[in-house]
């Protein structure tokens, strides 16, 4: 296996089975700090810095809560729009990370264009933090969702996977890329124009994931036992930000899970896992529902990025 220690989390394109089991097993062990609301000083030495050019509710707060239960220090910008990257120098991600570097120990970049983040990683001899890059990729989610999906049914292997929203996103794409590394398989739903792409699709093949499209989550909602959902009605990811636009339509029935569809066609023991945010797609009365896991999901993602940044820096090895 590879040494974590030093390395970049860029994508989950390559990540090995054993690579999953490690971080998953460093995670178990620094949870209790979590849970207990205890911040420890296993990183008391280090500083992160978070490099968000776009907006972000929990992946930067959660890296930065990581950090901070591991006594480390943490810098960031506070709008990348007040960053010489955001006004009329434009600066270059070669010229920003090339700086930043001196910053901090370790970089955590969500970034509108799709390769920004190894594109600063390399300029920057410091580990770089892949936290969403446009269409992408987001492997600190989906290493969150895996882990708790192990955490909630005990396995990875042997699940059907019912992947509902649109199927360009960061998401989708490293959940598909991380199944390559698991015996279990996914049915894929997202409307004709979210579909995933021909390119994409050729990576799956030659990576051996086994999944099959359909058209409609009523048709096969009952063969699922993990039902992870994305929006459909969403802002454009290639962009720095949108604004709430004047009207936009309501999600589609056909990529809707409701607590009544989960009732009438789910099996009792499905889980519905959902990275947040939400629009309709995911109504919020499924939240009282036993299928809901979306809340320890939450909650892990803090427990994922500590034992990441415990790795790449070489705590925890
Ligand atoms: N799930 C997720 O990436 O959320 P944020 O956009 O709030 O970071």
């Amino acid at each position: 296996m590879r040494s974590f220690t030093g390395r970049d989390i860029l994508s989950l394109k390559g990540f090995e089975r054993m690579e999953f089991d490690r971080v998953f097993q460093v995670a178990d062990d620094l949870k209790p700090i979590a849970r207990d609301r205890r911040n420890s000083d296993l990183l008391k030495d280090k500083t992160l810095l978070t490099a968000f050019y776009q907006p972000s509710t929990r992946t930067r707060l959660a890296t930065e809560a990581a950090m901070h239960r591991l006594g480390g220090h943490v810098l960031g910008f506070s709008d990348a729009k007040m960053t010489r990257a955001g006004d009329f120098y434009q600066e270059s991600i070669k010229d920003t990370f090339h700086m930043l570097e001196y910053y901090a120990d370790v970089i955590a970049i969500r970034h509108f264009q799709q390769g920004a983040p190894a594109e600063a990683a390399k300029w920057s001899s410091v580990p770089i933090i892949n936290c969403g890059d446009g269409w992408g990729e987001h492997p600190t989610q989906v290493l969150t969702d895996l882990y708790t999906i192990k955490g909630e049914l005990g396995t990875l292997d042997g699940l059907k996977f019912l992947l509902v929203g649109d199927m360009r996103m960061r998401t989708m794409h490293s959940i598909l890329y991380a199944l390559s590394q698991f015996d279990s398989e996914a049915i894929v739903v997202g409307p004709p124009d979210m579909t995933l792409l021909p390119e994409f699709k050729a990576e799956l093949d030659e990576l051996n994931v086994a999944y099959r499209e359909a058209g409609d989550v009523r048709d096969v909602i009952g063969e699922a036992d993990v039902i992870y959902m994305e929006p459909v009605v969403q802002p454009d990811y290639a962009a720095s930000r949108t604004e709430v636009p004047k009207d936009y339509g309501l999600t589609p029935k056909e990529y809707v899970v409701s607590r009544e569809l989960l009732r009438d066609q789910g099996k009792r023991s499905s889980i519905v896992i959902h990275s947040l945010p939400r629009m309709d797609e995911l109504p919020v009365d499924v939240d009282g529902t036993r299928h809901q896991r979306y809340w320890i999901e939450a909650f892990n993602g803090v427990v994922m990025r500590m034992a990441l940044l415990s790795l790449v820096l070489g705590a925890a090895e």
